[in-house]
Order: structure tokens, then C-alpha cells, then sequence
């Protein structure tokens, strides 16, 4: 493949063809402000905030213009940063300003675009103006949408089209009304949305936020254990509980990506209707038995059932050796092929 030598803030970089600017520039540690940008979506250049010069043909968005061979990118001037502070400002007028109330606070985009491109505060409070405060969506189990932190990148509505093909929400509305909501301006609950929760991870904002927003104090890289997909996963663990889930994009089968299951469903580790020692049934009621009294009885049903009366279905959570065993111990010990296994059911 083709590659192009140029320079950015007078620093040589080559990237191969069909790299933009800002891909090139992210390689090798240059910081060009974005907020619609991500390296696994599609660039659309809808917040102006990457604006770079490039000699010869002046300001661009880096985000969308193709490196080439001798181009000369300057990634600080006095015309890039009043296109930045122009559009960033419009963008906060529009803004709540709670920082402090919002989960994304010191990790958010916006307030990092914020301290680097710095803001005109005379100007910003001229342009600031009242409106209604718009309803929260918080249909979803799982996570709230909250229009008045959203500054429609449009990353949310990208990620469910082309990373998860279901296309459950868009652009609803025009003009300073425009709102990113299921089609018709349904709320989530009630569009095709999966609850994958791939947008939220990516909003750079605090507009798309998980309902437990619990901060974890430590990270614990894991393998999700609900099916055989074994996708990649950081658990994030606060005294003790586990707090949050997130994709591990270290991980070479899932690339940072979970379904709902794995993402959201980690409350079952701490919930307090975990079963924690065997039941028996007894006149109709489970008893608490121990382990020995527990095996014995397992171990006296399935003598009554050995042969064509016995079936097993086996379990996607299980290893492979685990199901091997188990397929082993049916057909082997009990005398059937009497076996199947919950991923094809
Ligand atoms: S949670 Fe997943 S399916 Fe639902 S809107 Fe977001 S990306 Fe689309
Ligand atoms: S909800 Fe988040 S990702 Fe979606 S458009 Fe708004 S700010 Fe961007
Ligand atoms: S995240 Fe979903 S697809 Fe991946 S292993 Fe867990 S349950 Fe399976
Ligand atoms: S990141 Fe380039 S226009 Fe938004």
C-alpha cells in the first residue's frame, strides 16, 4: 500500500494511503481537539472542532481530509482557533453547565475540548440562552438519555448503523429542536433498540449514561461467562461488588465489544437471591441440605434413570473440556446419546 510522508506541527509522519489527518496525527501522539470523531466509525465532520490549516488549501477538518504526500499541517493557528472557539462555544451555550451533577464529569470530552481550546466567557454568556429543559428518556433498563447533555455527534446514532446494523435510533426534529430519539421520537423502550449499550460506552458526553453510575476503584480484566462467545471484559469492583462491566478491546475475538447480557448483567454476581447452598424439595417446599446429602440424592436419581430415560443438556457457560465430561459421563456412564446443549436451543 502506498504511503505518504508529511509533517504535522513540523513533526514527520508517514501513513499509509487513505489515512485522514487526524488518524495520522493520533498515531503519533498529536492532539487535534475532535468530538464526533472515532477511530471505528465512519467520519461524518459534523462538530468542526478537529479544524487544522493545511498550506496551500487553508482550514480543513482533519477528520475527513486524506493525508498526501508533502502536505504541511499546522494543527495551532489564529484562524483554527476561531473556527474551534466559535463552534464550541454554540455547542455549550446549548449545554447544561452541571458539571458536578453529571457522571461524565473529568471524563468527558467536551469539558477536555473545553480546557484546551479555551472559550471566550463574555461571548459564551451572550450567546447562552434560556429554554425549556427537555424530558429525560429513562425507558431503557439500563440507561438514561438526557437531551440537554447531548451535543448530537450523531456517535451514538453511527454505532447502532454501522457497528450493530440495527439502526434503533436517529436524528428527530430540525433546527435548535433536532433530538436524537427512535424513529417518530418513540423512546427507546418502545424502538428495536438491544440494549447493547455500545452507544453509551461511546457518547463523549453525558447525555447517554448507565442507570448505575458507580464509579470502580479497581479493574479486573475477565472473560464474560454467559456463552461461549467468551467476549473480552473489564469488571470494575468497589468494595467488593462488582460495579460496572466494559468491553476489553485488548481482546482479540470481541475488539472491545459486549451485548447486553454481558455489559448489564453482571448484578446477578451480588444479588441477594443468589442461591448459596443446595435445596431439596421436600412436601412441596425447597429445604436447605448440605453438599453430601445434596450429591447423594443426584447420585440415587440418576441410578433410577440409567438409558433412554436419562437426557443431559449441556451448558454454553462450561469450558469445552467441561462439555466433553459431561457428553463422557452420558453416554459412557448412563448408556444414551441423549445429549444436547443450550446454544442450539
Ligand atoms: S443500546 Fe445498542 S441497540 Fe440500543 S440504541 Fe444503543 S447501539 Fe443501538
Ligand atoms: S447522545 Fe451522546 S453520542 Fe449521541 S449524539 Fe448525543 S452526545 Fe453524541
Ligand atoms: S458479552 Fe454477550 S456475546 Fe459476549 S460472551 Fe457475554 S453473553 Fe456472550
Ligand atoms: S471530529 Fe472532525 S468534525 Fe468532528
Amino acid at each position: 500500500m502506498r504511503v505518504h510522508d508529511l509533517t504535522i506541527d513540523g513533526v514527520a509522519v508517514s501513513a499509509p494511503e487513505g489515512t485522514t489527518v487526524l488518524d495520522a496525527a493520533r498515531k503519533k501522539g498529536i492532539y487535534i481537539p475532535h468530538l464526533c470523531d472515532r477511530p471505528d466509525l465512519k467520519p461524518v465532520g459534523v462538530c468542526r472542532m478537529c479544524t487544522v490549516e493545511v498550506e496551500g488549501k487553508g482550514l480543513v477538518i482533519s477528520c475527513k481530509t486524506p493525508v498526501r504526500d508533502g502536505m504541511v499541517v499546522r494543527t495551532e493557528s489564529e484562524g483554527v482557533s476561531k473556527v474551534r472557539q466559535v463552534a464550541l462555544e454554540l455547542l455549550i451555550a446549548d449545554h447544561d453547565s452541571d458539571c458536578l451533577t453529571c457522571a461524565k464529569d473529568t471524563n468527558c470530552s467536551l469539558q477536555r475540548v473545553a480546557r484546551h481550546v479555551g472559550v471566550d466567557s463574555p461571548r459564551l454568556a451572550r450567546i447562552r440562552r434560556e429554554r425549556d429543559r427537555r424530558p429525560l428518556d429513562t425507558s431503557n433498563p439500563f440507561f438514561d438519555f438526557d437531551p440537554n447533555r447531548c451535543i448530537l455527534c450523531g456517535i451514538c446514532v453511527r454505532t447502532c448503523d454501522e457497528l450493530q446494523n440495527i439502526n434503533a435510533i436517529d436524528y428527530t426534529f430540525r433546527g435548535t429542536k433536532t433530538l436524537i430519539a427512535g424513529f417518530g421520537n418513540r423512546p427507546r423502550i418502545e424502538t428495536n433498540c438491544e440494549s447493547c449499550g455500545e452507544c453509551v460506552v461511546r457518547c463523549p458526553v453525558g447525555a447517554l449514561v448507565p442507570k448505575d453510575s458507580r464509579q470502580p476503584s479497581k479493574l479486573v480484566r475477565t472473560i464474560c461467562s454467559f456463552c461461549g462467545c467468551g467476549c473480552g471484559m473489564l469488571l470494575g469492583v468497589r468494595d467488593g461488588e462488582i460495579v460496572s462491566a466494559a468491553g476489553d478491546f485488548k481482546n482479540p475475538a470481541s475488539r472491545g465489544r459486549l451485548c447486553v447480557k454481558g455489559r448489564y448483567g453482571y448484578r446477578y454476581v451480588n444479588s441477594p437471591e443468589r442461591l448459596t447452598t443446595p435445596l431439596v424439595k421436600r412436601d412441596g417446599e425447597f429445604i436447605p441440605v448440605g453438599w453430601d446429602e445434596a450429591l447423594d440424592l443426584v447420585a440415587e436419581k440418576f441410578s433410577e434413570s440409567m438409558g433412554d430415560s436419562f437426557a443431559t443438556i449441556a451448558s454454553a457457560k462450561c469450558t469445552n473440556e467441561e462439555n466433553y465430561v459431561v457428553q463422557k459421563f452420558t453416554r459412557v456412564v448412563m448408556g444414551t446419546n441423549n445429549i444436547d446443549h443450550c446454544a442450539r436451543l
